[in-house]
Order: structure tokens, then sequence, then C-alpha cells
């Protein structure tokens, strides 16, 4: 019997695009005198290094270029301005338990806020939360990948066996990211809209 082909099947098929991560070219980093030099592949400089308790007006300057989109999921919920008191709780930490990365933006005087990644290590010892910033108009240039991988690297120094963290279902971009990581995404019955996320280390 003669097979019956369907010229309406195309026989080949179309090469899907790579993963987001091996698309584009990830930032460089090179190690300089106060942290580390960063370049985007558009060419934009920063330097990533530890949060300092001086960056308290830095980082409040960054929140008022936030979009409310941005504020609500970074925090989970509405802000309209970042209390000084609690600017100073973010920028103080306690190296026992957190680790906070911050990107500068040194081309501008003063110098600006463009991202911050941290982690704050749970009581028992063993597990660390995330949350991670970038300013929307330095976002899509790897910037959230790398201060992530920096937070991952963090807690396999510190021997941890979990990072976790709260996401909206809506936001897209940060489910991308983790999924990209590795991290397993957890739906919350009791909180509806968000995910956990969780990354074996
Ligand atoms: C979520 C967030 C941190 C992502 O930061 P980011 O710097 O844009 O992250 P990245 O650039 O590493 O990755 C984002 C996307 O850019 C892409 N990208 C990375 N480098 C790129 C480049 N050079 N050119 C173009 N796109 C690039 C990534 O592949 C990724 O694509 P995808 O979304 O299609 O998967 C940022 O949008 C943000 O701060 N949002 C508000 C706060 C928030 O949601 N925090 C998370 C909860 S704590």
């Amino acid at each position: 019997m003669i097979p019956v082909i369907d010229f309406a099947v195309p026989t080949r098929y179309a090469a899907l695009p790579p993963p987001t991560r091996d698309r584009f070219a990830p930032p460089r980093v090179a190690p300089s005198a106060h942290g580390e030099r960063v370049r985007t592949e558009d060419g934009r400089e920063l330097v990533l290094r530890p949060i300092e308790a001086a960056d308290v007006a830095t980082m409040q300057r960054c929140f008022t270029r936030l979009s409310p989109e941005d504020i609500r999921r970074r925090f989970l919920h509405a802000m309209s301005e970042l209390p000084t008191p609690m600017a100073q709780r973010l920028c103080r930490i306690d190296p026992a338990c957190e680790t906070a990365y911050v990107l500068m933006d040194k081309t501008e005087r003063p110098a600006e806020m463009r991202g911050v990644g941290r982690i704050y290590v749970d009581e028992a010892g063993d597990r660390a939360e995330f949350s991670v910033l970038v300013e929307q108009d330095w976002s899509h240039r790897g910037l959230g990948g790398l201060l992530m991988q920096r937070l991952v690297d963090d807690c396999h120094r510190r021997g941890l066996y979990e990072l976790w963290g709260y996401v909206l279902l809506e936001n897209r971009p940060m489910l991308r990211l983790c999924d990209e990581i590795g991290f397993t995404r957890h739906i919350m019955l009791d909180e509806p809209g968000t995910a956990l996320l969780t990354l074996k280390l």
C-alpha cells in the first residue's frame, strides 16, 4: 500500500531558541578595590559590593524611582515611601544572619543604587529567604540573575540547605529567572496569587 503523505505537515522541525539565560552575554564581572566592577552587554558600568550602613539616603532615592508594581512585587504590598528607620534597618545588616549586595552606579554624583539582593537566614540557621530588586531602566541586562547567583553562592558558603522566597504569580520575570536557576515552585493554597519558591542547595 502506498503511504499517504500529508504535505500540510512540515517535515522539518524549526530550531527552538536556547533557554533565555544562554541567549545573552551575562554581565562581565572583574574585581576592584571596593567590590566588583560589572559591565553589561550594552556597556553600562556598575560596582557590585556588600551593602553599607551609609547607604540609607541612596536606598531611599532608589525607592523613589520604583514603580508601584515593582514595590508590590518586592515587598508583596503597596508602600508609598521607604521610611528612614526601615531603610536604616535594611542597610545595617547583621552579617551573622544576613547578606546584602548592592549594584552602585558611580557614573552619577552622588552614586545611585540600581539593584539590591539580600538573604535572611532563618532562626533555625539552615535556610535563607531571598529578595531581589533591579531598577526598571536597568532590568533585562542580567543584573537580577547576577544578584541571585551571588546570593546562591553565599548560601553555599554558609552551608545552608535551602534558599526560599515568596513571589507573586503575576511576576513573570522573577518566576522565569528562578526557573532558570533551578527553583521549584509551590502553590500556596492559603495565599492565592503567591508562589513559594525553593532551591535545594
Ligand atoms: C525580577 C527582577 C529582579 C529581574 O531583574 P533583571 O535584572 O531584569 O533580571 P535579568 O536581566 O537577569 O533577567 C530578566 C530577563 O532579562 C533577560 N536578559 C538577561 N540579560 C539580557 C541581555 N543582555 N539583553 C536582553 N535580555 C537579557 C533574561 O534572559 C530574562 O529574560 P526572561 O524574563 O525572558 O526570562 C526585576 O524585574 C525586579 O526588580 N522586579 C521588581 C522586584 C521583584 O519582582 N523582585 C522579586 C521578588 S523578591
